[in-house]
């Protein structure tokens, strides 16, 4: 916004050129740095504009112009505003003792004690014409008039004070100084580099390999350390943490959630609930080869068949083998069914999901009898899920981040409550 103010009241092509450059600048590079020198200078400029120093001139002006007025009260008058009419007239014979004053303030022009009204807002103005009655002008007629005041307009361009001039000139020189000393001016395929040689990229590149420095003292701690370690050396623990936490955000909510919470197909990983298990190292193995992938050898595989599609399991042995798996957590509604389905349940699934449908870890099969449900727990979802099964899939993260990163996720999913 400034920088565009800047463009709209400096005359002249340099001026607009070193505001554009700034802009272009500012895109390209944007930190505290160039806050400091890009920014900084451009708002030295807005400030006094905030001030409204033409504007000031103006009310001066035509304050002067008001006293014209007063002494020519019963003249017609017109007021000009960028070339148009604005106001015209003579001012009544019955309120000629009331004094005639026309005021400009910072951001309107008011006819006081005439009828009170706004006639022009701020902008460029234009001399108040105070003219002769209109019999007195050639031809008498509208037209006359108006040729008549457009021929006298003076525009009021007032000369910029000259300390303002003054930290313009000092901009555009620091901004010279800029050009040699730092990146400026694009080219083509690159940019001028600048004598100091400064580039954000190697700055940032700089924090980094700070970072990690000041970090490589408990990064090499961590790599050496077992996840048992980790777990109970608390300056460890809180170093693998927050570094879990973070790698967290960026790798896994997207499916698991932001808080962990899970969603329908992406497991909850706050709960005492584990599919693959929840010790460390059942973790970790999860989350090194992930599950049911093609990326790693050693990810987790284990498919459920889907026992309508696959023709294992007729359409009602289906839906009796579901009121079996409701009954486990107490929401079966047909009795008949469930115990009809108990056998059907005991040949077909218990030896994924344990005689009780308590679930096996080893087998990737979820509990079925605690109501904590991944894909869901109603009569249509559960037919669904037995008829055509589901196969989740996970990307096997040991081959996206490095080791310690995952020995920083295991343990701050072990952490987030269930880890066993
Ligand atoms: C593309 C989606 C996706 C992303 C991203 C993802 N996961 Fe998963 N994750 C899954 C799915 C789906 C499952 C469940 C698969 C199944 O049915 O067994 C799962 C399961 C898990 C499990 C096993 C839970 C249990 O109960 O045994 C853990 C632990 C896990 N994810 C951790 C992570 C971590 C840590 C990350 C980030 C590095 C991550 N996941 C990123 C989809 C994802
Ligand atoms: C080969 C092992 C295996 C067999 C046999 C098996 N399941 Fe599964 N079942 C799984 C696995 C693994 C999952 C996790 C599915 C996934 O994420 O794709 C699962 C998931 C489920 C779910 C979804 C649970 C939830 O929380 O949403 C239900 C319900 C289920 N099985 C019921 C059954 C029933 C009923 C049978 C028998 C008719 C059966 N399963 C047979 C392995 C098996």
């Amino acid at each position: 916004m400034c920088i565009s103010s800047i463009m709209a009241i400096v005359d002249g092509e340099l001026g607009s050129a070193v505001a554009m450059q700034t802009a272009l600048r500012i895109g390209k590079t944007f930190d505290a740095h160039t806050a400091l020198v890009h920014v900084l200078p451009p708002l030295a400029v807005c400030i006094p504009l905030c001030c409204d120093v033409e504007g000031q001139e103006n009310v001066d002006l035509l304050q002067n112009k008001s006293i014209t007025l007063q002494e020519r009260q019963r003249e017609r008058f017109e007021l000009l505003y960028q070339d148009t009419v604005v106001k015209e007239g003579i001012p009544s014979i019955e309120d000629t003792d009331q004094p005639k004053m026309l005021q400009f303030s910072a951001t309107k022009l008011m006819v006081t004690g005439h009828e009170n009204q706004e006639v022009a807002t701020r902008g460029r103005l234009f001399d108040i014409i105070v003219m002769p009655p209109a019999s007195e002008l050639p031809g008498g007629a509208k037209n006359a008039t108006l040729e008549a005041a457009l021929m006298d307009i003076r525009e009021l361009n007032n000369p910029l004070p000259r300390w303002w001039l003054w930290i313009l000139y000092a901009c555009i020189a620091w901004s010279l100084g800029y050009y040699v000393a730092y990146p400026a001016i694009p080219l083509v395929s690159s940019y001028t580099k600048g004598v100091l040689g400064y580039s954000s990229r190697a700055e940032v590149a700089k924090d980094v390999a700070a970072a990690k420095e000041a970090q490589k003292e408990s990064l090499d701690k961590l790599d050496a350390a077992s996840l048992e370690e980790i777990r109970t050396d608390p300056e460890l623990l809180e170093f693998a943490l927050a570094g879990g936490k973070s790698a967290y955000n960026v790798n896994c909510s997207q499916c698991h959630g932001s808080g962990a919470q899970g969603f329908v197909g992406y497991p909850n990983l706050n709960d005492d609930e584990w599919i693959w298990g929840g010790s460390l190292d059942a973790i970790y193995t999860t989350i090194t080869h992930g599950i049911r992938n093609n990326q790693s050898d050693d990810a987790r595989i284990s498919d459920m068949p889907a026992f309508l599609k696959d023709e294992i399991l007729e359409k009602e042995q289906v839906n009796q083998v579901v009121e079996y798996v409701l009954s486990l957590s107490g929401a079966s509604t047909d009795a008949a069914a469930a115990t009809a389905g108990t056998e059907i349940f005991a040949e077909n699934c218990a030896a994924c999901h344990g005689e009780a449908g308590e679930g096996i870890a080893d087998l990737g099969a979820p509990a079925l009898n605690n109501a904590i449900w991944l894909y869901g727990g109603s009569k249509e979802t559960l037919v669904e899920t037995i008829s055509y099964s589901r196969a989740g899939v996970m990307p096997a993260w040991g081959q996206i981040l490095d080791d310690a990163t995952v020995k920083k996720l295991t343990v701050y999913v072990h952490s987030l409550g269930g880890g066993q």
